[in-house]
């Protein structure tokens, strides 16, 4: 997300300064010409001072998985709320924050659970808000359609995890990253939560289809019981490093990720591009 976003906030006219780690790869933001600060959202002192001037702060960091000093709630929840105060204490007017779609007190996954304690922090925090929570995010340098994808040209035989009943709304990156820019001036966005989906509600097996139409592979699918997933996802995060899998990646595949997007359709002027058309960019 955020290579597009800084990329779409340029074109737009807006200032972009980027928080990067000390080890972070900077190659593709000095392409893009912004201003960069060191710092760790788990180092409040890091965030001192950093924010003078800055007209909104977008907080895109999330983790997929945890490790071994990055755990969802110590990432997703004390980081952001880091991340908050310090937009609080610098007196930064906006703030955009990435949510997830399926966030909520009750979800079966942590990765869910501690989005949904971000954004309870910051609807309490006195700051002027947008928060989006996206279903999953396809585009060019993606993790779900690349992963996907890279199963798809290797393996002899696709796995769909249950029966493949489980539905997700793939929504293009150029349409969430339209959403961003266009609610850092929107004033009508203040005070919202958005969920964004793209015009399509795709059971999995058809999102393999898609791909692998794209790709011109014809191989078999086989239905691989969420029973018998779970070890093997155990399995990956304990020993795997980076896991392909997780437990909370199948609690949150088998809950699904759809949404109704009149909210964002009305708020916002998104192209809303299908799967179908958004893979030929690349792949
Ligand atoms: N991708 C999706 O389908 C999807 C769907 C819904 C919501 N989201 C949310 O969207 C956001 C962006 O997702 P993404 O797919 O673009 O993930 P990503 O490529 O993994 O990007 C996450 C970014 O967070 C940075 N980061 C991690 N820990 C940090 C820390 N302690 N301090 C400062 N920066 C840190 C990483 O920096 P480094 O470059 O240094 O590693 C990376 O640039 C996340 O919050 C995610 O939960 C994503």
């Amino acid at each position: 997300m955020g290579g597009h976003l800084v990329q779409k906030l340029g074109q737009s006219g807006h200032r972009v300064r980027c928080l990067v780690r000390e080890n972070s790869n900077t190659e593709a933001l000095q392409k893009l010409r912004v201003e960069t600060m060191p710092g760790d959202i788990l180092e409040p002192e890091s965030l001192r001072g950093i924010l003078k001037g800055v007209d909104c702060v977008i907080h895109l960091v999330g983790i997929i998985y945890e490790r071994a000093h990055a755990s969802f709630e110590s990432v997703h929840y004390w980081g952001a709320k880091n991340v908050m105060d310090a937009a609080k204490d610098q007196g930064v007017p906006r703030f955009i924050h990435m949510s997830a779609l399926g966030s909520s007190p009750g979800a079966k996954s942590q990765y869910h659970r501690t989005k949904w304690k971000a954004e309870e922090y910051l609807r309490g925090s006195g700051l002027r808000f947008t928060i989006f929570r996206p279903s999953v995010i396809f585009g060019p340098r993606d993790g779900f359609v690349n992963q996907v994808a890279d199963v798809v040209r290797k393996a002899p035989l696709i796995p769909i995890p249950g029966r493949g009943e489980f539905q997700l709304q793939p929504v293009s990156v150029h349409d969430v990253t339209d959403c961003f820019t266009q609610a850092v001036t929107k004033d009508s966005t203040i005070g919202q939560a958005y969920e964004l989906g793209g015009p399509q509600q795709l059971a999995y097996p058809d999102i393999v289809d898609l791909i692998a139409d794209r790709l011109g592979v014809r191989k078999r699918k086989f239905f691989i019981p969420f029973d018998l997933m779970y070890p093997a996802a155990w399995f990956a995060q304990t020993f795997l490093s980076p896991p392909p899998l997780t437990l909370d990646q199948l609690k949150m595949m088998k809950a699904g990720s759809v949404c109704d997007t009149t909210d964002m359709t009305v708020a916002f002027d998104v192209k809303m591009i299908t799967l179908r058309e958004g893979l030929k960019e690349y792949l």
